[in-house]
């Protein structure tokens, strides 16, 4: 439904960009024979490999999965102690919370929202035995964070789940220079196959890994002994986890990195204007306020004023038929990790203020300039002197 000038009814803060082609390539899978992990993922990752470039590229039935099979090849010791930012999804965390691992929540920057060196910096001082960073809303990692991970010898594996499209000096984020890269395929992502993830890397030896590992440790998957016509159940060497991409959602990945780059431009325009917009406003920051080369422009996030009533603010633009978010709830006032986690000596301070002052506002392929323009002057109400103070 819309109203007046074309306007939806509601503005989602997300909505997948899901067409006729995406459409067929489902139902030519399902009407081909083989619905599993099989041809089709094979051809996904041949094609996420050669868009991002000299790496080596495992599909995954999710980011989360893709982090647990890195951490899994990393094998960490008992006592192990594994930073990571306390700004984020818990997916970041679970991998290595579950895997025994002390872990330990670092602040962020409040300019990027993205792990501070600072933070990283004493955590370094104290200990580290891998570190799990964020491109937050598909920010390229700040270089100073990974050059200093590495040459204190640290393992980095890149939580990438905003940012397929991303790149820095180096190319795309890829995982090149860390462990590995994990990607999110989730419905809201810039590239989604509403569910699954990728597993980027340069190491050979991590991705022979993860293929087997995806598969229960199988050293031969359903579609390899189908495919060979051999009659066997397979070995297993080393348990590994569930966790393989369909070939009905590879299909769908497949349609998506096809139009991808129209869809990065267009999210760059929407981006340009919310900026455009909120650099005049008191009352309401856009995070980062200043656009970056390699940015994957994943989520248009902002940071309210101290004294604007966030409540308030919400309730305003629900009012106005429009949605909104929180990324994040940080990991330390989530009750499993406030009970087992460690803070590491800097504090969090800018998570607990971020944590009162930021709202995400809707950013997706399918909306158009002048929603943006109407979010922006619900946001300008919301925050006046009539609205959220
Ligand atoms: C920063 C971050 N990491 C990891 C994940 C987990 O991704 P997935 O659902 O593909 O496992 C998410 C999900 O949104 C996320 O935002």
């Amino acid at each position: 439904m819309t109203v007046g000038d074309g306007r939806p009814e509601r503005i989602p803060i997300n909505a997948p960009s899901i067409g006729p082609d995406e459409l067929a390539a489902v139902q030519r899978v399902l009407g081909s024979g083989w619905i599993g992990t099989g041809p089709e993922c094979d051809r996904f990752e041949r094609e996420l490999a050669d868009h991002l470039g000299g790496v080596e590229v495992v599909c995954t039935s999710s980011c989360t999965a893709a982090i647990e099979i890195a951490v899994d090849h990393l094998g960490l010791p008992p006592g192990s102690r594994v930073g990571v930012p306390a700004w984020t999804h818990p997916a970041t965390a679970l991998p290595a919370a579950l895997s025994g691992a002390t872990v330990v929540l670092l602040d962020v920057d409040p300019d990027t929202l993205q792990l501070s060196t600072e933070s990283l910096a004493g955590a370094i001082d104290e200990g580290l035995d891998l570190l799990i960073p964020v491109h937050f809303a598909g920010r390229p990692l700040d270089r100073a964070i990974l050059d200093r991970a590495r040459s204190a010898g640290i393992p980095i594996v890149e939580d990438a789940a905003h940012a397929f499209g991303a790149s820095d000096a180096d190319g795309p984020v890829a995982g090149r220079g860390s462990v590995a890269a994990a990607f999110s395929f989730h419905a809201t992502k810039n590239l989604t196959t509403g569910e699954g993830g990728a597993l980027a890397t340069t190491d050979p030896e991590l991705a022979a890994f993860a293929r087997t590992h995806r598969h229960h440790g199988l050293d031969e998957d359903a579609w390899s002994r189908q495919r060979s016509g051999r009659w066997s159940a397979g070995d297993i060497l080393q348990p590994g986890r569930k966790a393989n991409l369909p070939d009905t959602l590879a299909a769908i990945g497949r349609v998506q990195l096809r139009s991808f780059a129209d869809r990065q431009e267009h999210r760059r325009n929407l981006v340009t204007r919310y900026r455009g917009h909120l650099s005049t406003l008191e009352g309401a920051s856009f995070v980062p306020a200043t656009p970056g080369p390699g940015d994957a422009d994943h989520l248009a996030v902002v940071v309210l004023d101290p004294g604007v009533d966030r409540d308030r603010v919400v309730e305003h633009l629900e009012s106005a038929g429009i949605s909104t978010g929180l990324h994040y709830t940080p990991l330390h006032h989530l009750t499993w990790f406030r009970e087992h986690a460690v803070v590491g000596p800097s504090g969090l301070a800018a998570c607990d203020d971020l944590a009162r002052r930021a709202l995400t506002l809707p950013l997706h392929a399918r909306l158009r300039e002048a929603d943006v323009d109407d979010v922006c002057q619900q946001l300008a109400a919301a925050v006046g002197p009539s609205g959220g103070r």
